[in-house]
């Protein structure tokens, strides 16, 4: 039942703050502000790498992951996704941690990655969703995700709670190795707290993102970037577009454009920046004008300061709450889904089940 929306798409994007805030429970005990890992977990204090895989959005959240257990926990994170994962000759050291990502639990290659991984002696854990799959079966620890039940295609509350399940497993990988103290620990489960508000807040903007998605629906090619912690987000922008609203779009680091992408740049051609006002937000701000300088729609995505501060000459901007600046991809995914989703209702295409794609992709 879609709880009065017209999609599931729309209704598992509106659930977010609600998900979000069971997943936190999960993990952070809100009296002592301090975060506790399901029994088993690894011995962060001793893993030399963690070896992160996944498929798709899944993928991409974990990738924003590497960005966290790297700036929190000082450990070095191998990533890929499982695809290809699962096939190269990866140096697994003594001992190692691998952790996957999965929604369904069914993904044919994160599963195989998974065995792969196991069969080279590493210990195993799991972000996952659905508690009786495969992949939850086959994980020596698994660290939940409260989502419920996704059944759009399209990945939205699974992502943010992977997200918010992620975020906790760093931060307390960040106190076991000591490069968290207690005080920064608090600071940090205060944050997370406050992200289901936030996300709510960004909800609230959905009649004007539908405005721009009407704009976007013109376009033949969209432009996402980001740097950070935001430029996973950027590759997840152009996912959610292309797989909804059949709009070719790509995600790039902001520093790449210029490498190549902006070539692709003239009047037709939105490009969406997604730039908090964070320590990377004037190097991002700069790549913005050199696409504005060669006639690139700038569509910019940040909050009040950072939209007050980008200057005069944007095509359009969607203003987001100020959230802790790491933690911005879990605040910036609602307008980043509400976009694809307003873009492909105004195409008129069938949101929740896009075409060629399957919920859970059992086949390799
Ligand atoms: C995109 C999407 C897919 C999945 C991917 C992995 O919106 O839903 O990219 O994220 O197929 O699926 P799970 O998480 O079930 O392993």
């Amino acid at each position: 039942d879609k709880d009065g929306h017209r999609h599931f798409m729309a209704k598992e994007i509106h659930e977010q703050p609600e998900v979000i805030a069971h997943t936190l429970s999960r993990y952070l005990d809100p009296a002592s502000e301090t975060m506790r890992l399901p029994e088993g977990a690894f011995d962060f204090a001793r893993l030399d790498r963690l070896t992160v895989s996944a498929c798709g959005t899944a993928y991409y959240a974990g990738l924003i992951s590497k960005y966290w257990f790297e700036t929190w926990a000082g450990l070095p994170v191998e990533i890929d996704i499982a695809s290809e994962l699962r096939y190269r000759d990866v140096p697994y050291t003594e001992g190692g941690g691998a952790l996957f990502v999965s929604q369904s639990g069914e993904t044919a290659d994160t599963l195989a990655a998974l065995r792969e991984a196991r069969a080279r002696g590493q210990k195993i854990a799991a972000v996952v969703n659905v508690p009786e799959s495969s992949i939850a079966r086959e994980a020596d620890v698994i660290f939940p995700m409260a989502a419920g039940p996704e059944i759009g295609v399209a990945s939205t509350k699974a992502f943010t709670c992977q997200l918010a399940a992620l975020a906790c497993i760093a931060v307390a990988a960040g106190r076991a190795r000591g490069r968290l103290d207690a005080e920064a620990e608090r600071a940090l489960v205060r944050a997370l707290l406050e992200t289901p508000r936030l996300v709510a807040e960004a909800l609230a903007g959905a009649g004007e993102i539908e405005a721009i998605a009407r704009e976007i629906a013109e376009a033949r090619d969209v432009l996402y970037v980001g740097r950070g912690v935001n430029f996973p987000l950027a590759l997840e922008g152009a996912l959610k577009l292309k797989e909804i609203s059949y709009i070719h779009a790509e995600g790039y680091a902001a520093g790449e454009l210029k490498h190549g992408p902006i070539a692709l740049i003239d009047k037709d051609v939105p490009v969406i920046v997604v730039a908090p006002r964070d320590a990377l937000y004037e190097k991002t701000i700069s790549n913005m004008h050199e696409v504005m300088a060669r006639g690139g729609k700038a569509l910019l995505i940040s909050d009040r300061e950072g939209i007050a501060e980008a200057g005069d000459g944007l095509w359009r901007a969607i203003e987001t709450p100020t959230v802790h600046p790491l933690l911005a991809p879990v605040v910036y995914a609602a307008p980043i889904q509400l976009l694809a989703y307003y873009t492909a209702t105004a195409k008129g295409t069938d949101v929740d089940q896009p075409r060629n794609l399957a919920k859970s992709v059992t086949v390799e």
